[in-house]
């Protein structure tokens, strides 16, 4: 049976620092949510009002059908996992991982069945009888994870638990989280400031800024129809490039001005259908900030025919592997532009400060209010 988790209008202030400002979620049975923001959003605070740990302003938490505001943390069946493992030193794995179950005065047997059913879960069966001083990283996460695990939380609380190993652990660590929290089913809410660590676990992302609730959905909504320019930002990687330009209508075809000096010109009639969708046809000109993802911006050649055409100068080139950064010049404004590797290596005529033509779909681009942020048309809330 897993529990469902409402928060609703939580503040909570220190001084005159707001660290959460009328914050409301609602977690579903089940469920992993992610809160995903940047360092000092208070996400830690929000986990800490959950747990117990620190009294809300004002706002309140039910965990369940049960208010839970002013209750202990002991009381509110709840587990945590935090950055740094807190293991006890001087105990065993087994020891480690048994000992909340001691302090709940359960039999020995009932304790050694539970532990062993944790261990095998988290493949740890070998490193019983070993001190966490004989453990990698990685595994005392996972012992860490196992004494949280072996209460059967009703919900389970993980404040950046991953952020200690290095980045190949990371990369492995997050899909075991995630496999384990599915097996077991419990309620969890995670929190990171890592972009592809929430994309990739959460089934729903919270994203914060400044102790406000910016978005809530699935890592595609979030991705696919950002609510504002933070929450654009602030996911995909490299991020969004933002190019702030007006936009008329001459005719049949739409101008972009970008920088008071620069033109771009579109004859596109799907593009020029999304722009009257959005703006309505007797508001012009326009200004807006547009929003692109580097990945969706390609290279054209000549003849390929675009919605959005965008001439540039190449600026710089960063190779990753497997794809490769360009940034280029367009007026005094820059953009990143990802593309593969493999399709970038045969074209020979790349090299920095060469012209280049690159194309944009209608579909792919963003139009965000210049002076709010705000994602113009339908976004998730
Ligand atoms: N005990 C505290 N006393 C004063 N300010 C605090 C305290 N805890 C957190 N803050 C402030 O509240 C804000 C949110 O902090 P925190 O919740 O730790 O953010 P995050 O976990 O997202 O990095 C920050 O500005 C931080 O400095
Ligand atoms: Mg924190």
């Amino acid at each position: 049976m897993s529990t469902r988790v409402r928060i609703e209008n939580l503040t909570k202030n220190f001084g005159n620092v707001s660290a959460l400002d009328n914050f409301s979620l609602e977690v579903d049975p089940g469920e992993f949510m992610v809160l995903l923001g940047p360092s000092g959003c208070g996400k830690t605070t929000a986990v800490r009002c959950i747990a117990g740990l620190s009294d809300p302003s004002s706002g309140t938490i039910h965990i369940g059908d049960q208010l839970v505001n002013g209750l202990p943390p002991r009381d509110r069946d709840i587990a945590m996992v935090f950055q740094n493992y807190a293991l006890y030193p001087h105990m065993s794995v087994y020891d480690n991982i048994a000992f909340p179950l001691k302090m709940r005065k359960e039999s020995k047997g009932n304790i050694r069945k539970k532990v062993e059913k944790i261990s095998k879960l988290l493949e740890i069966s070998q490193l019983i009888d070993r001190k966490p001083k004989e453990l990698s990283g990685g595994q005392m996460q996972r012992v860490a994870l196992g004494r949280a695990l072996v209460r059967e939380p009703k919900v389970f609380l993980m404040d950046e638990p991953l952020s200690n190993l290095d980045a190949k652990m990371r990369a492995y660590m997050r899909t075991e989280i995630k496999k384990l929290q599915r097996k077991v089913g419990i309620t969890t809410i995670y929190i990171t400031h890592d972009q592809i660590e929430a994309m990739s676990m959460a089934d729903r992302i919270a994203i914060m800024d400044h102790g406000l609730i910016q978005q809530v959905g699935t890592p595609q909504e979030v991705y696919s129809k950002p609510s504002n320019t933070f929450v654009a930002g602030f996911t995909g990687s490299p991020p969004m490039n933002f190019l702030e330009c007006e936009v008329s209508r001459s005719n049949s075809h739409l101008l972009f001005e970008i920088s008071g000096s620069f033109l771009v010109r579109s004859e596109s009639g799907a593009l020029r259908n999304v722009f009257d969708r959005l703006y309505g046809k007797g508001e012009s000109p326009a200004k807006v900030t547009l929003g692109i993802r580097p990945r969706d911006i390609h290279i054209r050649n000549d003849q390929e025919r675009s919605d959005l055409t965008i001439d540039c100068i190449l600026s710089f080139v960063e190779m990753l592997g497997d794809d490769t950064v360009l940034e280029v010049n367009i007026g005094k404004n820059s953009m990143k532009v990802l593309t593969n590797s493999m399709m970038t290596d045969t074209r020979q005529d790349l090299s920095v400060g060469q012209h280049m033509s690159l194309g944009i779909s209608h579909e792919k681009l963003h139009f965000f209010n210049a002076q709010t942020g705000v994602r113009r048309g339908e976004s998730k809330q």
